[in-house]
């Protein structure tokens, strides 16, 4: 390996150790995204010097219309179909792990472990992620699709798939690397079918993983040194990020991986509903709130819908300067439709991180508080999770807004949250119902707060 490439390896594995770094806290992320990119760069450059590389037009080329194809695509995605986006760079990841391994196989490779391991995590990553792709995109149904025998059914393909690859190693069969291929293609279509409903980010995350470790069968191939730390990167992360989420849920990995999370609602319907929720208006909300001394707002999928980040800093501002109440931001791990999807919308907002809580950190302080106001939320608060066995959110830790004083909900309908679980809570004595879209019930409040 010329020396150049041993030096920019190590400069681009620290640069991609310090961008994860900082990407962990809101203050740090843009320094962490352009140590993340320097590190890219030097990468790319390094690979593209390499001796070997005798035509350096076409890679360029190729990356200029890829790089030019992904930031119009990121830019013109809206923040609620990330997880969709990012299920397709995984799928992308690891089909180029397939592609790679079955170029260096056709070219005569002596790696066949390496390149077997590239394929095959790089296969599942790849129709696993187009299934999830699908999904999220509602191009086939977001439930769990199960059949009879499906576990069986994965267990034989994967014991094919095994011996199948102890026989190509021994024998060096491009037709049988083929085959491979394509049994471990249906495989992963196979896997990511079950899963539905709310398991979809951990399942997001544990392909994000694959295609990392992907990489890192694909790097040993290569002897590519930056392949394999980058990779392992990416699958450490993946797998640390899945653990942390079902964490959050109180699930297990083997239960999602199962598809073991049922979405029907069935269980509750009945009991709440003859109820009756008791509706306010913004004017109520306002007078509430401006007797208030402690108001924990609860972000949601809606406030990312309705785009209320920035009328909800302003209400925030208007209560703590001109009514001075204290008010926090209680943050769930699962809240919206991606890890730190509030983080990054209240960020956006500019409102304060000392303000924005972890549930962790702030479950405790509800019972203190005068009001809860609960914005697009739904299953984050939802307390069947913690009463209901037969729930499907059972187990779940939720933020226990219901301890507040007085609890605003501000949401279109009495309709479920993603999981289709109905929500008991509208219909507590201490809950009003504020009716609207997020933006407009919150404007609205701020006009009464500004008029009183
Ligand atoms: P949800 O339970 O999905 O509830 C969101 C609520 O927002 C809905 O009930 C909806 O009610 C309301 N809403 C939608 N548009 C609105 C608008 N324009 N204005 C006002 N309200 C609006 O969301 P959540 O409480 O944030 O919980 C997140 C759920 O998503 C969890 O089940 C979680 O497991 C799952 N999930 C999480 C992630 C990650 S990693 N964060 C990824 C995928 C799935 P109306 O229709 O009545 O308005």
């Amino acid at each position: 390996m010329p020396w150049y490439l041993s030096l920019s390896s190590i400069c681009s594995a620290i640069m991609f150790i310090m961008a994860i770094r900082g990407l962990a806290s809101p203050k740090t992320a843009r320094q962490g995204n352009i140590l993340g990119i320097i590190g890219m760069i030097i990468a790319i450059t390094a690979t593209i010097a390499l001796p070997q590389i005798n035509d350096r037009l076409l890679p360029l080329a190729i990356m200029i219309i890829g790089g030019i194809t992904g930031i119009k695509i990121a830019a013109k995605v809206q923040m609620t179909s990330l997880p969709q986006l990012i299920a397709v760079f995984n799928g992308f990841g690891g089909l180029s792990a397939v592609l790679i391994s079955l170029a260096e196989i056709i070219s005569g490779s002596d790696k066949r472990i390496d390149n077997s391991i590239g394929i095959i995590i790089g296969a599942i990553a790849f129709s696993g992620s187009m299934i999830a792709f699908g999904k999220l995109q509602g191009i086939i149904t977001a439930k769990s699709i199960k059949f009879k025998a499906q576990h069986s059914l994965n267990l034989i393909l994967s014991l094919l798939i095994l011996s199948m690859t102890i026989i190509f190693i021994h024998s060096h069969s491009v037709n049988l690397f083929y085959w491979i291929a394509a049994i471990t293609v249906i495989l992963g279509i196979l896997l990511v079918l079950p899963i539905g409903g709310a398991d979809m980010p951990v399942i997001i995350s544990i392909l994000n993983s694959y295609s990392g470790w992907a990489a890192v069968g694909i790097g040993f191939s290569l002897n590519n040194t930056l392949l394999i730390i980058v990779g392992s990167i990416v699958g450490a992360s993946g797998a640390i990020l899945s653990y942390i989420m079902v964490k959050a849920m109180n699930r297990s990995l083997l239960n999602v991986i199962m598809g073991g999370l049922n979405n029907s609602d069935s269980a509750q319907k009945q009991s709440i509903e003859q109820k009756l929720a008791k509706t306010g208006n913004p004017q109520d909300a306002a007078f509430i709130m401006e007797n208030a001394n402690k108001i924990i707002i609860v972000p949601g999928y809606g406030m990312a819908v309705a785009q209320a980040q920035y009328a909800l800093k302003e209400m925030a501002d208007i209560l703590q300067n001109r009514y001075h109440a204290e008010v926090k931001y209680a943050i769930h791990p699962v809240a919206g439709r991606m890890p730190g999807h509030m983080n990054v919308l209240l960020a956006e907002a500019n409102v304060p991180y000392e303000n924005v809580f972890a549930m962790e950190d702030i479950n405790r302080e509800f019972a203190t508080a005068d009001v809860a106001y609960v914005i697009g939320a739904n299953d984050i608060t939802n307390p069947i999770a913690k009463t209901d066995s037969s729930s499907p959110i059972y187990g779940m830790p939720v933020l226990d807004v219901e301890k507040a004083k007085t609890v605003f909900f501000v949401k279109r309908s009495l309709a479920s949250g993603y999981s289709g679980v109905e929500n008991p809570l509208f219909f507590a004595d201490n809950t009003l119902m504020l009716y609207g879209d997020a933006k407009q019930v919150t404007e609205q409040i701020i006009s009464a707060l500004e008029n009183s």
